[in-house]
């Protein structure tokens, strides 16, 4: 298992080019089975959740190629019995059970147990894709899911967090060859949500309403291949920018899209960090003493809680005290035993992390739990006097396309080294 071995103090001064979005590119992937015809994905990032989806599609009976950011799959024949062990093993495979179901009227998916950022439960994409018709059952572990024909119809998607993202992705995916027209209200919102449904439209599905609420979706007898270039990954793009401002330094995000992260970029400048566009691009810096704020994590558009541990390391900076609080996943707070190793003050309280920033941090030997805690704790041992070896980051070769390399490239002192 690799680490990532960083010696802190050194601000981030460069050019950073921001990678495809993970979070788009999966169900993306996903809609390919839509059809028998090719499609291409232009703008993929190279991460290993992404080749695990590749595997898991090939394993289906997909033809899948990958050259340098262009993934192309061809799924003319569909086998319907996929490497269980391979889907076990991503919880973003969960949004292959809406194309399955709509294309084969049949899918079996390992249920996703709960993992550390919290218990993960798949009752709004039962109830979505029941809306449409069909029957689900848990079974040995599995979601397994058939369907007869599939009917459209009113959904309320609304759950105790907030909108489902892949629930959203499940249901809008199989109602594009369902009869008749389905309307999902309490829609996820996401950018990726709408990135999809772009891709869907390429395809030949008839969807309006993406990034709004309400969903409208008019059944179509048949999908075809399509061509798409997937949206920047707006929380690389969000996490560059909090590594800028926390190593003092300024740093210049190429291809970001300010507008899918306009809540981080608004707590950047409530806590002085400066962010100005220049043309196409976004220059980030520290402007002054960093002040603290208090953050909620909601629903696009409010702050995502994908970007709630790397904001939590700029606040343990800032002289005085903010409250985070995290309404999406409810552990989401790994990562603070491990900021308390480099010296940090943060108390958890229910759904809220208090943190007294201010402290100074230094090096020290720390876990990595899950992918954003992972970018959190690199970013704090950029940041701590001295060496930290940040342990288990498997973690952030799932989500960050060539992290260590982009980093070193605007000046980073970081180097990956085989685990002890
Ligand atoms: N929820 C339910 N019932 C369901 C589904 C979800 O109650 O059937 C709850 C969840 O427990 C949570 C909330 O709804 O409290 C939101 O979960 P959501 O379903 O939106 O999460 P997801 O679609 O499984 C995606 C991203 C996550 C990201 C969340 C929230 C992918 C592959 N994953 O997960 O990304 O945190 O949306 O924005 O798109 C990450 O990239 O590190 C990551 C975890």
């Amino acid at each position: 298992m690799d680490s990532l071995l960083i010696r802190g103090g050194v601000p981030l001064h460069g050019t950073v080019l921001i990678s495809g979005a993970k979070n788009a590119v999966l169900p993306i992937m996903a809609a390919t089975l839509l059809t028998s015809e090719k499609c291409v994905i232009h703008r993929a990032p190279k991460l290993t959740d992404v080749t695990f989806m590749g595997d898991i599609l090939k394993s289906l009976g997909a033809e899948v190629e990958v050259e340098e950011n262009t993934i192309t799959v061809q799924a003319a024949r569909l086998t319907g019995t996929g490497d269980y062990d391979l889907i076990r093993k991503m919880r973003g495979s969960l949004c292959i059970l809406g194309p399955l179901l709509a294309r084969l009227r049949h899918a079996r998916v390992s249920l996703p147990g709960g993992c550390v950022i919290g218990s993960r439960p798949v009752d709004l994409h039962r109830k979505g894709l029941e809306g449409l018709g069909a029957n689900i059952r848990i079974e040995g572990g599995y979601v397994v899911a058939t369907a007869p024909q599939l009917i459209g119809g009113d959904i309320f998607l609304g759950g105790r967090a907030g909108p489902t993202v892949l629930g959203t992705a499940n249901v809008m995916m199989a109602a594009t060859l369902a009869q008749g027209t389905t309307v999902i209200e309490s829609a996820a919102c996401e950018p990726e949500i709408i990135d999809l449904a772009n891709f869907l439209n390429a395809m030949g599905a008839k969807i309006t309403g993406a990034g709004s609420p309400t969903l409208r979706i008019q059944g179509v007898e048949q999908l075809h291949g399509a061509e798409h270039e997937v949206i920047p990954d707006r929380i690389e793009a969000a996490t560059f920018a909090i590594a800028a401002a926390a190593t003092d330094g300024e740093i210049t995000l190429k291809g970001a899209r300010p507008d899918h992260f306009g809540a981080v970029i608004d707590k950047l400048r409530e806590a002085g960090v400066r962010i100005d566009r220049s043309g196409p691009d976004l220059i980030v810096k520290r402007g002054s003493e960093l002040r603290p704020v208090d953050v909620t994590t909601m629903p696009y558009s409010g702050f995502p809680t994908d970007v709630q541990a790397q904001m939590m390391v700029l606040m343990a900076l800032a002289q005085g005290t903010s409250i985070m609080t995290e309404r999406i996943f409810e552990s989401r707070f790994m990562h603070v035993s491990e900021l308390a190793r480099l010296g940090t003050d943060i108390a958890i309280e229910g759904p809220s992390a208090i943190v007294k920033g201010g402290r100074p941090m230094s090096g020290a030997p720390i876990m990595a739990s899950d992918l954003r805690a992972s970018a959190a704790l690199v970013i704090a041992g950029m940041v701590a006097s001295g060496e930290t070896l940040v342990n288990r980051i498997y973690h952030l070769d799932r989500g960050y396309e060539n992290i260590d390399t982009k980093l070193k490239q605007l000046g980073a002192n970081i180097e990956r080294v085989q685990e002890m």
